[in-house]
């Protein structure tokens, strides 16, 4: 039985002053009129029926969650008290999940990609579901890179096939630029798509393995779920969790994975500058999106990432270039597009001040 667990809890930093801790990536409607955790809901309903379909996130953003979500029995939203990264998202919403439905396999997805190849993606889950039926075994889905990315995990594909997987030898989060160029130019390597396949067992016994202060943290959490659970129990479990990514606590360590290349039109829309690869330019190479009218001028200007979001103000460039301006009813960011990545840097400075 495949059962999908949506990780929508991130602090929804990066798109800042677009999104907030209340009002995340995934809660914003970038790329159609549907937010993006609707749009990956829909995505995978034609094979997961709704029942089975969970979503994990922060108390801050649940209500919003689940006003997007009508559909979703209330139980399938799993609330999580604090911020601590997606090993803590993963471990409890698998403990929660196990404790309903007992065991089962699981397909973990970001909630705020772009997927354009919906049937292809459909269709590598069920290989995916295939694959995982060998006890132990990890399934990620693998993006072919075409730049020395340091934004995402990398894994290594060894020569040997299983179905139409490939064995990874090494799985590296985040490495460092000259690393990336490195894993670019051997041509075997994969990013990690941030999408894995497991069996609640295969990755519970993951994390006892390689995460015990984890697992000792969630085994409380367990005894917790027996009885009626109080939010206060569940906060204090939740103030033991070292807040680290599945990928640094499980993947890097993680013995039988296998990469399953995965041709979706992804795209992950890690910050800004995605939007170039998304949206149309206009003739001077700039990317301008307004929200219902708003005038936006640009002069000798090249390559910008122009937003204006219901601020009422013109916005006018004179000279600018590879600039990314993001205009919101409170704040006005102004950026180069290759810091763009560091917003989160810029945010913590901004809350400080405050
Ligand atoms: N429920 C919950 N709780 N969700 C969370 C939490 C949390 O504490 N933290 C993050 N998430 C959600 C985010 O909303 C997103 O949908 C997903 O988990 C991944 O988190 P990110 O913070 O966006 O991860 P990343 O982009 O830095 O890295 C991951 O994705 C890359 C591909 O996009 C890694 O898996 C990389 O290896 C991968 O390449
Ligand atoms: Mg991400």
């Amino acid at each position: 039985m495949l059962v999908a667990i949506i990780m929508a809890g991130g602090s929804g930093q990066r798109f800042w002053p677009l999104s907030n801790e209340e009002h995340p990536k995934q809660l914003l409607k970038l790329f159609s009129d549907k937010t993006m955790i609707r749009e990956t809901v829909d995505r995978i309903l034609p094979i997961i029926p709704a029942e089975r379909i969970f979503i994990a996130t922060n108390i801050k953003q649940a209500e919003d969650i689940r006003g997007e979500l009508p559909f979703l029995p209330e139980r399938n939203i799993i609330v999580e008290p604090k911020f601590k990264d997606t090993a803590a998202c993963i471990g409890y919403a698998s403990i929660y999940i196990r404790s309903l439905l007992g065991e089962c396999n699981f397909i973990v997805l970001p909630s705020d990609h772009l997927i354009n190849d919906r049937n292809t993606f459909l269709e590598i889950i069920r290989r995916g579901e295939e694959l995982i039926e060998k006890p132990g075994r990890i399934a990620i889905f693998g993006i072919k890179p075409d730049k020395p990315e340091t934004a995402y995990g990398y894994v290594e594909a060894e020569g040997e096939r299983i179905g139409e997987a490939f064995r990874v030898s090494s799985f590296k989060e985040k490495p460092v630029l000259e690393v990336a160029k490195d894993y670019l130019a051997k041509g075997n390597y994969y990013w990690n798509s941030g999408m894995f396949m497991w069996s609640d067992r295969t990755i519970l016994s993951h994390i006892e393995e390689l995460m015990p202060g984890h697992w000792s943290t969630l085994k409380n959490i367990e005894e917790l779920l027996k009885g009626e659970m109080d939010e206060d129990s569940l906060s204090r479990a939740f103030d033991e969790f070292e807040k680290i990514s599945i990928d640094y606590g499980v993947m890097e360590g993680a013995r039988d994975v296998v990469v399953l290349p995965a041709d979706i039109g992804w795209n992950d829309i890690g910050n800004f500058t995605a939007f170039d690869d998304i949206f149309t330019h206009s003739e001077n190479g700039s990317v301008v999106r307004i929200h219902q009218g708003e005038q936006v001028v640009e002069h000798n200007s090249r390559d910008n990432i122009i937003i204006n979001e219901g601020s009422k103000k013109v916005i006018a460039t004179l000279g600018m270039k590879d600039t990314v301006i993001v205009e919101t009813d409170d704040v006005l960011l102004v950026c180069r597009k290759e810091e763009a990545q560091d917003i989160k840097a810029l945010l913590k400075k901004v809350n400080e001040g405050k």
